[in-house]
Protein backbone atom coordinates (compact mmCIF):
# COMPACT_ATOMS: atom_id res chain seq x y z
CA UNK A 1 0.00 0.00 0.00
CA UNK A 2 1.01 3.48 -1.07
CA UNK A 3 1.24 5.96 1.91
CA UNK A 4 0.74 10.10 1.45
CA UNK A 5 0.07 12.54 4.17
CA UNK A 6 -2.30 15.91 2.58
CA UNK A 7 -3.02 18.81 4.61
CA UNK A 8 -6.42 20.67 3.49
CA UNK A 9 -7.48 24.06 4.92
CA UNK A 10 -10.33 25.45 6.80
CA UNK A 11 -12.78 27.76 4.66
CA UNK A 12 -15.36 30.30 5.33
CA UNK A 13 -18.84 29.63 3.30
CA UNK A 14 -21.39 31.50 1.84
CA UNK A 15 -18.65 35.40 2.91
CA UNK A 16 -22.93 37.07 3.25
CA UNK A 17 -24.52 37.44 0.00
CA UNK A 18 -23.03 34.15 -1.69
CA UNK A 19 -25.35 31.38 -0.28
CA UNK A 20 -23.86 27.90 -1.11
CA UNK A 21 -22.19 29.84 -3.93
CA UNK A 22 -19.27 31.68 -2.56
CA UNK A 23 -16.25 30.42 -0.22
CA UNK A 24 -12.38 31.64 1.38
CA UNK A 25 -10.00 29.37 2.28
CA UNK A 26 -8.03 30.46 5.81
CA UNK A 27 -4.33 29.89 6.80
CA UNK A 28 -2.89 28.25 9.69
CA UNK A 29 -5.83 26.06 9.99
CA UNK A 30 -6.91 22.74 8.99
CA UNK A 31 -7.22 18.87 8.67
CA UNK A 32 -4.16 16.36 8.09
CA UNK A 33 -4.60 13.27 6.87
CA UNK A 34 -2.61 10.46 6.18
CA UNK A 35 -4.01 8.68 2.95
CA UNK A 36 -3.17 4.97 1.90
CA UNK A 37 -4.13 3.37 -2.08
CA UNK A 38 -3.90 -0.37 -2.79
CA UNK A 39 -4.52 -0.75 -6.51
CA UNK A 40 -6.73 -4.24 -7.57
CA UNK A 41 -7.89 -4.41 -3.88
CA UNK A 42 -11.21 -3.21 -2.85
CA UNK A 43 -12.68 -1.67 0.79
CA UNK A 44 -12.45 1.81 2.55
CA UNK A 45 -11.17 1.92 6.36
CA UNK A 46 -11.02 5.15 7.85
CA UNK A 47 -9.22 5.42 11.64
CA UNK A 48 -9.43 8.28 13.92
CA UNK A 49 -6.23 9.88 15.64
CA UNK A 50 -6.92 13.57 15.85
CA UNK A 51 -8.28 13.09 19.61
CA UNK A 52 -11.29 14.54 18.60
CA UNK A 53 -14.66 12.61 18.61
CA UNK A 54 -15.93 11.72 15.28
CA UNK A 55 -18.70 9.17 13.73
CA UNK A 56 -17.60 5.42 14.39
CA UNK A 57 -20.08 4.11 12.06
CA UNK A 58 -18.14 4.16 8.20
CA UNK A 59 -21.48 5.66 6.58
CA UNK A 60 -21.18 7.94 8.96
CA UNK A 61 -18.30 9.68 8.24
CA UNK A 62 -18.16 12.53 5.65
CA UNK A 63 -15.12 10.67 4.13
CA UNK A 64 -17.18 7.70 2.93
CA UNK A 65 -19.30 9.28 0.58
CA UNK A 66 -16.75 11.52 -1.07
CA UNK A 67 -14.58 8.85 -1.75
CA UNK A 68 -17.17 6.23 -2.76
CA UNK A 69 -18.28 8.96 -5.61
CA UNK A 70 -14.44 9.15 -6.57
CA UNK A 71 -13.92 5.40 -6.57
CA UNK A 72 -17.40 4.90 -8.80
CA UNK A 73 -16.04 7.21 -11.30
CA UNK A 74 -12.39 5.66 -11.37
CA UNK A 75 -13.91 2.33 -12.24
CA UNK A 76 -11.14 0.12 -11.24
CA UNK A 77 -10.69 -1.40 -7.91
CA UNK A 78 -8.76 0.45 -5.52
CA UNK A 79 -8.55 -0.14 -1.67
CA UNK A 80 -8.32 3.01 0.75
CA UNK A 81 -7.22 3.85 3.93
CA UNK A 82 -7.87 6.97 5.77
CA UNK A 83 -6.12 8.12 8.96
CA UNK A 84 -7.29 11.40 10.50
CA UNK A 85 -4.48 12.71 12.26
CA UNK A 86 -5.36 16.26 13.09
CA UNK A 87 -9.00 17.55 12.83
CA UNK A 88 -10.30 21.31 13.03
CA UNK A 89 -13.26 20.72 15.95
CA UNK A 90 -16.94 19.65 13.97
CA UNK A 91 -19.45 22.21 14.22
CA UNK A 92 -16.80 25.55 14.19
CA UNK A 93 -18.05 26.71 11.49
CA UNK A 94 -14.35 26.72 9.02
CA UNK A 95 -15.31 23.94 6.87
CA UNK A 96 -14.41 21.13 9.47
CA UNK A 97 -15.81 18.37 6.96
CA UNK A 98 -14.81 20.11 3.96
CA UNK A 99 -11.30 19.54 5.26
CA UNK A 100 -11.42 15.96 5.56
CA UNK A 101 -13.35 15.38 2.83
CA UNK A 102 -10.65 17.45 0.50
CA UNK A 103 -8.00 16.21 2.10
CA UNK A 104 -8.89 12.50 1.24
CA UNK A 105 -9.85 12.76 -2.40
CA UNK A 106 -6.85 14.90 -2.99
CA UNK A 107 -4.84 12.51 -1.36
CA UNK A 108 -6.44 9.27 -3.41
CA UNK A 109 -5.95 11.47 -6.53
CA UNK A 110 -2.13 11.65 -6.21
CA UNK A 111 -1.98 8.30 -5.05
CA UNK A 112 -3.69 6.97 -8.42
CA UNK A 113 -1.40 9.19 -10.76
CA UNK A 114 -3.75 12.10 -10.98
CA UNK A 115 -6.81 10.79 -13.10
CA UNK A 116 -9.15 13.61 -11.83
CA UNK A 117 -8.83 17.27 -12.33
CA UNK A 118 -9.16 19.67 -9.12
CA UNK A 119 -12.67 20.66 -10.34
CA UNK A 120 -13.83 16.70 -10.41
CA UNK A 121 -12.39 16.32 -6.88
CA UNK A 122 -14.58 19.25 -5.62
CA UNK A 123 -17.39 17.25 -6.76
CA UNK A 124 -16.75 14.11 -5.17
CA UNK A 125 -15.84 15.94 -2.06
CA UNK A 126 -18.70 17.77 -2.10
CA UNK A 127 -20.87 14.35 -1.40
CA UNK A 128 -19.49 14.61 2.06
CA UNK A 129 -21.54 17.78 2.67
CA UNK A 130 -25.02 16.14 1.89
CA UNK A 131 -24.79 13.71 4.85
CA UNK A 132 -24.44 16.85 7.07
CA UNK A 133 -27.05 19.27 5.35
CA UNK A 134 -29.02 17.06 3.14
CA UNK A 135 -27.65 19.14 0.15
CA UNK A 136 -24.29 18.74 -1.55
CA UNK A 137 -23.16 22.15 -1.62
CA UNK A 138 -19.23 22.96 -3.08
CA UNK A 139 -18.75 26.40 -1.24
CA UNK A 140 -16.13 24.74 1.77
CA UNK A 141 -15.13 22.00 -0.59
CA UNK A 142 -14.03 24.17 -3.31
CA UNK A 143 -11.98 26.77 -1.69
CA UNK A 144 -10.69 23.65 0.36
CA UNK A 145 -9.13 21.85 -2.67
CA UNK A 146 -8.25 25.21 -4.69
CA UNK A 147 -7.49 27.73 -2.55
CA UNK A 148 -8.47 31.61 -2.47
CA UNK A 149 -11.59 32.49 -2.99
CA UNK A 150 -14.19 30.17 -5.13
CA UNK A 151 -17.69 30.56 -6.92
CA UNK A 152 -19.65 27.99 -7.82
CA UNK A 153 -21.31 29.49 -11.57
CA UNK A 154 -23.73 26.79 -11.15
CA UNK A 155 -24.43 23.35 -9.94
CA UNK A 156 -26.15 21.49 -13.18
CA UNK A 157 -24.09 21.59 -14.90
CA UNK A 158 -21.21 22.23 -12.31
CA UNK A 159 -19.05 25.28 -13.19
CA UNK A 160 -16.25 26.69 -10.16
CA UNK A 161 -14.52 29.67 -10.88
CA UNK A 162 -11.27 30.56 -8.80
CA UNK A 163 -10.48 34.06 -8.04
CA UNK A 164 -7.35 35.20 -6.14
CA UNK A 165 -6.98 36.51 -2.83
CA UNK A 166 -5.43 40.36 -2.28
CA UNK A 167 -1.87 39.32 -0.09
CA UNK A 168 -3.11 41.66 2.85
CA UNK A 169 -6.59 40.23 3.94
CA UNK A 170 -6.74 38.90 7.28
CA UNK A 171 -9.71 36.89 9.28
CA UNK A 172 -10.98 36.84 12.58
CA UNK A 173 -13.46 33.85 13.76
CA UNK A 174 -15.45 33.30 16.70
CA UNK A 175 -16.46 29.71 17.39
CA UNK A 176 -19.30 30.57 20.43
CA UNK A 177 -19.84 27.48 22.34
CA UNK A 178 -23.77 26.90 20.95
CA UNK A 179 -24.73 24.35 18.67
CA UNK A 180 -26.67 25.26 15.31
CA UNK A 181 -26.94 22.04 13.28
CA UNK A 182 -26.54 22.86 9.23
CA UNK A 183 -29.50 21.22 8.96
CA UNK A 184 -31.80 23.68 11.35
CA UNK A 185 -30.21 26.25 10.11
CA UNK A 186 -31.02 25.55 6.01
CA UNK A 187 -34.44 24.56 7.35
CA UNK A 188 -35.54 28.41 9.00
CA UNK A 189 -34.50 29.55 5.23
CA UNK A 190 -37.21 31.07 2.88
CA UNK A 191 -38.16 28.55 -0.42
CA UNK A 192 -38.48 31.70 -2.08
CA UNK A 193 -37.56 35.52 -1.89
CA UNK A 194 -39.14 38.96 -3.54
CA UNK A 195 -37.60 39.96 -7.11
CA UNK A 196 -36.70 43.25 -4.59
CA UNK A 197 -34.16 41.25 -2.23
CA UNK A 198 -32.79 38.80 -5.14
CA UNK A 199 -31.65 42.54 -6.82
CA UNK A 200 -30.09 43.67 -3.90
CA UNK A 201 -28.49 40.24 -3.61
CA UNK A 202 -27.13 39.55 -6.87
CA UNK A 203 -25.57 43.25 -7.40
CA UNK A 204 -24.10 42.06 -3.43
CA UNK A 205 -22.53 38.63 -5.51
CA UNK A 206 -21.69 40.99 -8.46
CA UNK A 207 -19.53 43.33 -6.49
CA UNK A 208 -17.88 40.58 -4.15
CA UNK A 209 -16.62 39.03 -7.28
CA UNK A 210 -15.61 41.74 -8.56
CA UNK A 211 -14.03 42.82 -5.43
CA UNK A 212 -11.75 39.78 -5.71
CA UNK A 213 -10.72 40.06 -9.34
CA UNK A 214 -9.86 43.67 -8.82
CA UNK A 215 -8.17 43.09 -5.60
CA UNK A 216 -10.49 46.41 -3.86
CA UNK A 217 -10.56 45.63 -0.38
CA UNK A 218 -13.27 48.11 -0.13
CA UNK A 219 -15.48 46.65 -2.98
CA UNK A 220 -15.45 43.39 -1.01
CA UNK A 221 -16.19 45.02 2.02
CA UNK A 222 -19.22 46.98 0.74
CA UNK A 223 -20.62 43.66 -1.28
CA UNK A 224 -20.54 41.15 1.67
CA UNK A 225 -24.23 42.18 2.47
CA UNK A 226 -26.77 39.33 2.81
CA UNK A 227 -30.69 40.12 2.43
CA UNK A 228 -31.51 36.72 2.05
CA UNK A 229 -29.88 34.47 4.73
CA UNK A 230 -28.43 36.46 7.28
CA UNK A 231 -31.70 37.45 8.63
CA UNK A 232 -32.89 34.01 9.56
CA UNK A 233 -29.70 32.53 10.72
CA UNK A 234 -28.88 35.40 13.24
CA UNK A 235 -31.21 34.67 15.66
CA UNK A 236 -29.38 31.30 16.34
CA UNK A 237 -26.65 33.91 17.64
CA UNK A 238 -26.92 35.83 20.70
CA UNK A 239 -26.42 39.44 20.30
CA UNK A 240 -25.44 39.12 16.78
CA UNK A 241 -26.53 42.23 15.86
CA UNK A 242 -25.02 44.13 18.64
CA UNK A 243 -21.74 42.06 17.98
CA UNK A 244 -21.83 42.83 14.46
CA UNK A 245 -21.68 47.01 15.18
CA UNK A 246 -18.88 46.38 17.83
CA UNK A 247 -17.03 44.59 15.09
CA UNK A 248 -17.58 47.48 12.41
CA UNK A 249 -16.61 50.15 14.37
CA UNK A 250 -13.13 48.17 15.07
CA UNK A 251 -11.93 48.57 11.11
CA UNK A 252 -13.51 45.89 10.23
CA UNK A 253 -14.23 45.29 6.26
CA UNK A 254 -17.50 43.39 7.08
CA UNK A 255 -18.69 41.09 9.16
CA UNK A 256 -21.21 38.13 8.76
CA UNK A 257 -21.54 34.43 9.59
CA UNK A 258 -19.48 31.31 8.67
CA UNK A 259 -21.39 28.80 6.82
CA UNK A 260 -24.21 27.96 8.88
CA UNK A 261 -23.26 29.21 11.89
CA UNK A 262 -22.79 29.05 14.39
CA UNK A 263 -19.29 31.27 13.98
CA UNK A 264 -19.24 34.51 12.93
CA UNK A 265 -16.53 35.83 10.70
CA UNK A 266 -15.05 39.23 9.69
CA UNK A 267 -12.54 40.29 7.20
CA UNK A 268 -9.63 43.50 8.17
CA UNK A 269 -7.19 44.77 5.72
CA UNK A 270 -4.55 44.05 8.50
CA UNK A 271 -3.57 41.79 11.04
CA UNK A 272 -3.58 44.23 14.17
CA UNK A 273 -7.53 44.77 13.11
CA UNK A 274 -8.19 40.89 13.10
CA UNK A 275 -6.44 40.59 16.31
CA UNK A 276 -8.36 43.27 18.05
CA UNK A 277 -11.64 42.04 16.58
CA UNK A 278 -11.09 38.52 18.06
CA UNK A 279 -11.09 40.15 21.52
CA UNK A 280 -14.18 41.92 20.87
CA UNK A 281 -15.64 38.63 19.77
CA UNK A 282 -14.52 36.11 22.39
CA UNK A 283 -14.99 39.14 25.00
CA UNK A 284 -19.21 39.42 23.47
CA UNK A 285 -20.07 36.16 23.87
CA UNK A 286 -17.58 35.88 27.60
CA UNK A 287 -20.44 38.94 29.22
CA UNK A 288 -23.28 36.25 27.76
CA UNK A 289 -21.69 33.56 29.62
CA UNK A 290 -21.10 31.52 26.76
CA UNK A 291 -17.32 30.21 25.80
CA UNK A 292 -15.93 30.39 22.45
CA UNK A 293 -13.02 29.88 20.45
CA UNK A 294 -11.32 32.18 18.14
CA UNK A 295 -8.98 32.24 15.24
CA UNK A 296 -7.18 34.95 13.40
CA UNK A 297 -4.66 34.62 10.57
CA UNK A 298 -4.36 35.44 6.86
CA UNK A 299 -6.79 34.53 4.05
CA UNK A 300 -4.72 31.90 1.63
CA UNK A 301 -4.25 31.18 -1.58
CA UNK A 302 -3.33 27.72 -1.15
CA UNK A 303 -5.71 24.83 -0.73
CA UNK A 304 -5.04 21.04 -0.13
CA UNK A 305 -1.45 20.05 -0.43
CA UNK A 306 0.51 17.12 0.01
CA UNK A 307 2.92 17.30 3.68
CA UNK A 308 5.56 15.61 4.27
CA UNK A 309 5.07 12.83 6.99
N1 LIG B 1 -23.51 27.03 2.36
C1 LIG B 1 -23.77 26.19 3.49
C2 LIG B 1 -24.89 26.79 4.32
C3 LIG B 1 -22.52 26.10 4.32
O1 LIG B 1 -24.83 28.00 4.55
O2 LIG B 1 -25.80 26.08 4.71
C4 LIG B 1 -22.66 25.20 5.53
O3 LIG B 1 -22.07 23.98 5.31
Amino acid sequence: MKHINIFAPGTVANLGCGFDVMGLTLDGVGDLLEIGVEEGAEGLSIHNRSGISLPENLDDNVVTPAIRAMLAAYGHPVRVEVTILRKIAPGSGIGSSAASSAAAVYGVNELLGRPFPIERLVEFAMQGEALLGGVAHADNVGPALMGGVVLIRGYEPFDIVRLPVPDNFFYAVVHPDIVVSTKEARAVLPREIPLSQAVTQWGNVGGLVAGFALRDVSLIGRSMHDVVVEPYRKGFIPGYDRLKESVLALGALAMNIAGSGPSVFALAADYGTAERIVSVMERHFADLGIGSKVYAGRVSNAGARVVES
